[in-house]
């Protein structure tokens, strides 16, 4: 009788750091090929449930599925979003999950932690466009935010523009500022951090890259502190002021369609009627597959806009899952044994 054993494989942080998956790298060339095969229609991207706890809060846990056709994967990504959580816990405001089942059986192949691959997805499609749309001789970035996804991105900047030299940061506090300085001086030795005392204008202005990344509903960035020739990564909700698109020569889009349907700036200048379709350069698998050109010229403003595509991550998940494998890192796990009815014990274990 074949064995009804059934076993998945779990990776803490901890494993996937081990197994060195924290390779942004690796990210941007998942993220690439999984955009291409998503135009080919190999992907299943069915729409993300939300559920928001809180309204004014925008506490939420939302779960994202998605199917990898050509890898036979199916995988869902479960995340939290809590913005108080670094005021009030001293933690993190997203964390996250995944589960990954192959598809020939339906089982699942892997429980994983998703806070890593969440955060590396975010730089990854930031640094894919910066790759296609910053100038290539950038020097200076600036950033409004210093939290984990502000972090992450200068990672991926750095990867796609090692010409930056550069990096100004302004956060609500001095002390976030200090904290992101800290934190990323070790792992970017040939960049000089600057922190601007909480004054945006002084991190932007003159920024060859300029990226938002903050958990603030407010029109922060000025269109004025945008130069000519600059790129800019737009990662929160409402962050700048409608000025700054309007401005800009090119707006790029992970997926506009699902843009229209969020909360972001270019989401409110659209339900205001202010921007439509034809206002839109491009989605970014466009200019992955060079359907569509990137940056044509040294003083073109050009602006992006992420809103996640869950796809993404999954295939980012099953590439760590497959790395972790690989070095031997993670536990396996047991679902089952066998079937229940073919317990031994199965009557003294059923309650009737
Ligand atoms: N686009 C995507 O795919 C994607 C994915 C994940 C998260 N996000 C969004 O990215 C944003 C940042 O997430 P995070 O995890 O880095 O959050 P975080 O809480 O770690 O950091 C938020 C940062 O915003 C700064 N900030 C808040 N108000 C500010 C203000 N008025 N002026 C200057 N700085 C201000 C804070 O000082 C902090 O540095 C959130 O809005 C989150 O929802 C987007």
């Amino acid at each position: 009788m074949s064995s009804h054993r059934v076993s998945f494989t779990y990776l803490s942080q901890e494993d996937l750091l081990e197994a060195g998956c924290f390779d942004l790298r690796m990210a941007m060339d998942v993220a690439e090929k999984t955009m291409l095969a998503y135009e080919e229609q190999r992907v299943l991207f069915p729409e993300k449930i939300v559920q928001i706890l809180d309204p004014v809060a925008q506490d939420r846990i939302n779960c994202l599925p998605a199917t990898l056709l050509d890898e036979k994967i199916c995988g869902a990504k479960w995340v939290s979003v809590f913005p108080r959580n670094p005021k009030r816990y001293d933690m993190q405001n997203l964390s996250a999950i995944f589960i990954l089942s192959g598809i020939e059986k339906g089982f699942p192949l892997a429980v994983m932690e998703g806070t890593l691959a969440s955060n590396m997805r975010v730089a990854a499609m930031g640094g894919i466009a910066a790759k296609y749309l910053a100038r290539k001789d950038s020097r200076i970035i600036g950033f409004i935010g210093a939290g984990e996804q502000a972090k992450m991105h200068m990672l991926a900047m750095k990867v796609v523009r090692p010409s930056l030299k550069e990096c100004r940061v302004a956060a609500k506090t001095i002390e976030e500022e200090n904290q992101f300085i800290h934190e990323l001086s070790p792992l970017l030795p040939d960049i000089n951090f600057i922190s601007v005392n909480t004054v945006a204008r002084q991190a932007m202005v003159g920024a060859d890259i300029l990226v938002t990344a903050t958990s603030a509903q407010a029109p922060l960035l000025k269109a004025e502190w945008m130069k000519p020739g600059a790129f800019y990564s737009h990662i929160g909700g409402w962050e700048d002021e409608y000025q700054v698109a309007q401005q800009c020569d090119k707006i790029v889009c992970d997926d506009w369609n699902t843009v229209t349907h969020r909360t972001q700036t270019l989401s409110r200048m659209y339900k205001d009627g202010l921007l439509s379709h034809s206002d839109i350069h491009a989605d970014l698998h466009e200019l992955v597959s060079s359907d569509k050109p990137g940056r044509e010229s040294d003083d073109e403003r050009i602006y992006f806009n992420a809103v996640g595509l869950a796809y993404v991550d999954v295939a980012l998940a099953l590439a760590m899952f497959k790395r972790a494998q690989s070095s031997g890192v993670g536990q396996l796990l047991s679902l089952q044994e066998t079937m229940v009815f073919e317990h031994k014990d199965i009557l003294s274990r059923i309650r009737l």
